[in-house]
């Protein structure tokens, strides 16, 4: 099963909206204000169940495409969006799309740390977008969480990438009870186990489900950003930890 099955069996699972995703939209996408997405024709690259794509549309966007490689992730993006008539959700991979100077605003949140070929990826993106229009990126971080690549990758790359997905699920309990219990009591000490203590359970065991079932999930550092972002046709590129302090936003321009 590849990652993006393993994450359609996450995105079938925790189909439903929740307030929090607002909160984490607006985080990811920090310092842009819920104003700068009104009248604007946006991509969503790697949408998954559709909770990114939710946000602008409420705000007033003037059109949301978005598009996953999984059939069940965009099932449930369909499902999630169908209020909106100004909504469209393709099944496509992000390595094929051939939109040309179309979009005001493309985003993709949690999707490019994922790949293989990440900067493909990246210039397809920069590639649907209008000149002058917003490339908006959210990815994992080293830096915040240097724990992870040296405890949970080996787990992660050896074992639960490769073990039965509903496994995965279960085994899952086994750190976010303990995770749950933790960040209930102390509410923190870092800002992003500060957020998570005002998340319901089933939440914080969906995030400790995603961390454990793809294959692929690059921590970079700030440098490997500038790299990987160099020779893009992009401009005033902004590198930023958002409030949480976690996981870099970056943000520029199309040339
Ligand atoms: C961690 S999820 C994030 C989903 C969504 N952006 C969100 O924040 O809710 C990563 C998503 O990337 C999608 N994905 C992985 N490879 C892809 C590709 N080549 N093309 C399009 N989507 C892809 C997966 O199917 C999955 O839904």
């Amino acid at each position: 099963m590849s990652s993006s099955e393993r994450f359609g069996y996450e995105w079938d699972t925790y189909s439903f909206m929740d307030e929090n995703y607002e909160k984490q939209f607006l985080n990811w996408t920090s310092p842009l204000p819920k104003s700068f997405f009104k009248d604007k024709f946006i991509l969503d690259a790697g949408c998954g169940m559709g909770r990114n794509s939710y946000w602008p549309l409420k705000w007033g966007a003037k059109e949301v495409v978005s598009f996953d490689l999984d059939e069940r992730s965009v099932n449930r993006a369909k499902e999630t969006l169908r209020e909106f008539k100004n909504s469209e959700v393709f099944l496509k991979s992000i390595y094929e799309i051939d939109w040309k100077d179309k979009f005001d605003v493309a985003f993709s949140i949690g999707v490019i740390h994922h790949l293989k070929d990440p900067k493909k990826a990246l210039q397809n993106i920069v590639n649907a977008l209008k000149k002058d229009g917003t490339l908006l990126i959210w990815v994992y971080s080293f830096e915040g969480n240097e724990w992870i690549p040296r405890y949970i990758d080996p787990i992660r790359k050896n074992i639960t990438s490769k073990l039965p997905v509903g496994l995965v699920h279960f085994l899952s309990y086994f750190c976010s009870v303990p995770l749950w219990t933790f960040v209930k009591i102390f509410r923190g000490p870092t800002g992003y186990l500060k957020q998570l203590s005002t998340f319901d359970f089933w939440h914080i065991h969906s995030i400790v489900f995603d961390q454990l079932i793809p294959d692929v999930a690059n921590y970079w550092s700030k440098k490997d950003i500038e790299k990987l972002f160099s020779g893009l046709n992009i401009k005033d590129v902004s590198i930023k930890m958002p409030p949480n302090g976690s996981g870099w936003t970056i943000i520029g321009y199309k040339k």
